[in-house]
C-alpha cells in the first residue's frame, strides 16, 4: 500500500525516499527558504572510508557515513569480498579491516548499481590481489567508459575482460605478482587516480600517478590518515603523487563531513528564491571541491564559509547563503575538475542570471551518470531557456529572473539532473516536473523532504 503523503515532509535521511518516492515529482514555486539544512555525508569520502578501513588491520569506526544507495553498494561489495561491516545501534559504522591484500574472492558478481566511483575504485582495490571479480551495474553505469581504469590496472599485471568498448559487465583477474607503476592519466579523473593508488597499495615499491590537472585528493589525504606513506608535489606543470606499497594500515576513527556537491542544491536554491537565508552545516570545503562556490561569488553571490575546522584530514565549514541577483559568467576550463559534479546546478543558476554565460572544456560531462550536456540542454529548453550546445560545453542566455518553467524533464537515471530541475521549479514561473526522482537516493536520500522543510513545494508529480 502506498502511504506517502502528497507533499513529502518530516522524514529522516534513510529509506524513506527509496521505498516511498514515486517516480515523477513536480516542484512548484517556493516561498523564501529559511533554516538549517543538514546535508548528508560526502559521497567520495564515504566510499573511500569503507574501502580503506577494509584494508586496515583491525576495527575502524566511521561516523557521518552517507547512507545512500551508491555507498551501500560499496558496503555490500566489500562484505562480499570478506570484510565485516556493521551499522552500530548508536549510529555510525564499524569495519573489521582484513589488511592490505586480505580481500577474498566473492561468491557472486558485484552489483555497483549507479556508482562509477564504487566500481572504478573497487577495480583498483582488487587488481593487485589474486582474485577474480565480476562487476556490473545499472543501465547508466553500463554505458560509462571503464577503459580509462582498465588500462593502468593491466600495467600492474591484472587482466580485464569487458564488454565491447570497455563497458560493464567486466571480469577482473587481479595479479598475484603485481609490479608498481608510473602512470600519467589521460583525462582529469579522481576515480582513475584513486583506482591506481588503491591498486598500488598491494604492489611492492613505489606507485606514481601524474595528473596535468589536479583532481579531488580525498584518497591521498585518507591514505595518510590510515598511516600510508604518500607524497604529492607540483613540478613542471605536472601534479605527481607517490605511494609506498604494502604498508600496514592502522585502523582509525573517521568523521565524514557533509558533501559540498549535495550542498550545492540547497545553496543555489537559496540564491535563486527571493528572501531566502539558510545555513548548511559541516560541509567539506577542500579546495579541490569548491570551484562552484568561487564561480557563484564571481556571479555576485555572497556565500560565507564560517566555523572552519579540520576533521579527519579535511577542512569543514558551515555555509551561510542568502538570496542574490546573479550575473552571467564564463568559467575557466582549468577549474572544471574542482566543480565537475556541480555543472547541472550551475547551469540552472546561469539560466536565471543577467546575460549570457559560457561554459567550455566540459567533454567529461558527456560520460557522467547521463550525458549531462545534452540532458541539461534538453531540460532547459523545455523550460523556456535559450542556449547553444557545443561538443564540450554550453552557452546559456540568462533570463535575468525566473525562467518560464512548465517543462517536463527526462532525468536518464541521473540524480544530479533530477535535483537541478527540482531547484529550477522552486524559482521558475510555472512548476517543473521530472520523470523519475528515485535516482536522488544514490547521493542525497531525503532531498525532497529537506527542501520542503526549508520552504520548497516538491510534490508527487503527474507525469505519465
Ligand atoms: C569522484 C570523481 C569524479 C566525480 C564523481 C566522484 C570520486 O568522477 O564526478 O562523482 O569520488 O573520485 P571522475 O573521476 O570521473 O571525474
Amino acid at each position: 500500500m502506498d502511504t506517502c503523503p502528497r507533499v513529502l515532509k518530516n522524514s529522516t535521511f534513510g529509506n524513506h525516499v527509496n521505498t516511498c518516492m514515486t517516480k515523477s515529482l513536480t516542484s512548484h514555486s517556493a516561498s523564501a527558504l529559511k533554516g538549517h539544512a543538514p546535508v548528508p555525508g560526502d559521497k567520495s569520502i564515504s566510499h573511500r572510508a569503507l574501502m580503506l578501513a577494509s584494508c586496515a588491520v583491525g576495527e575502524s569506526r566511521i561516523s557521518g557515513l552517507l547512507e545512500s544507495e551508491d555507498v551501500m553498494r560499496t558496503r555490500d561489495a566489500l562484505s562480499a569480498l570478506g570484510v565485516t561491516i556493521r551499522r552500530r545501534e548508536s549510529g555510525g559504522w564499524t569495519v573489521d579491516g582484513v589488511g592490505v591484500g586480505g580481500l577474498q574472492t566473492p561468491q557472486l558478481p558485484l552489483d555497483l548499481g549507479n556508482s562509477g566511483t564504487g566500481v572504478r575504485l573497487l577495480m583498483g582495490l582488487t587488481a593487485t590481489t589474486p582474485l577474480t571479480v565480476t562487476f556490473y551495474g545499472d543501465a547508466s553505469l553500463s554505458r560509462r567508459p571503464m577503459g580509462r581504469a582498465i588500462e593502468p590496472l593491466e600495467k600492474f599485471g591484472a587482466h580485464a575482460d569487458a564488454r565491447h568498448g570497455g563497458r560493464l559487465p567486466l571480469t577482473l583477474k587481479g595479479s598475484g605478482a603485481p609490479v608498481p607503476i608510473r602512470y600519467r592519466t589521460g583525462v582529469p579523473s579522481a576515480q582513475v587516480k584513486s583506482a591506481i593508488l588503491l591498486a598500488g597499495l598491494n604492489a611492492p615499491g613505489t606507485t606514481i600517478v601524474e595528473e596535468q590537472i589536479p583532481t579531488r585528493d580525498h584518497t591521498e589525504r585518507m591514505l595518510r590518515l590510515f598511516g600510508a606513506d604518500v607524497a604529492a608535489e607540483h613540478r613542471d606543470g605536472v601534479h605527481r603523487i607517490s605511494l609506498q606499497g604494502q604498508p600496514e594500515l592502522s585502523p582509525v576513527h573517521l568523521q565524514v563531513p557533509g558533501d559540498p556537491s549535495s550542498a550545492a542544491f540547497p545553496a543555489v536554491a537559496a540564491l535563486l528564491v527571493p528572501g531566502s537565508e539558510i545555513v548548511i552545516e559541516r560541509i567539506c570545503v577542500n579546495p579541490r571541491r569548491t570551484g562552484l562556490y568561487q564561480v557563484l561569488a564571481d556571479m555576485g553571490s555572497d556565500i560565507r564559509f564560517v566555523n572552519k575546522t579540520v576533521v579527519s584530514g579535511e577542512t569543514v565549514a558551515d555555509l551561510k547563503v542568502k538570496a542574490a541577483a546573479l550575473k552571467a559568467v564564463e568559467t575557466d576550463p582549468a577549474t572544471a575538475a574542482s566543480m565537475i559534479d556541480e555543472f547541472p546546478i550551475l547551469f540552472i543558476a546561469a539560466s536565471m542570471a543577467e546575460g549570457k554565460s559560457i561554459f567550455r572544456g566540459l567533454a567529461e560531462l558527456r560520460v557522467k551518470e547521463s550525458d549531462r550536456l545534452r540532458v541539461m540542454a534538453e531540460g532547459l529548453k523545455a523550460n523556456g531557456v535559450k542556449l547553444e550546445e557545443f561538443e564540450d560545453g554550453i552557452a546559456i542566455e540568462g533570463c535575468g529572473g525566473p525562467p518560464h518553467g512548465g517543462g517536463e524533464v527526462k532525468t536518464h537515471l541521473d540524480h544530479r539532473i533530477a535535483m537541478a530541475f527540482l531547484v529550477l521549479g522552486m524559482a521558475a514561473e510555472k512548476p517543473v516536473s521530472i520523470d523519475d526522482g528515485r535516482p536522488i537516493a544514490t547521493s542525497f536520500p531525503g532531498f525532497a523532504d529537506l527542501m520542503n522543510r526549508l520552504g520548497a513545494r516538491i510534490e508527487r508529480g503527474d507525469m505519465p
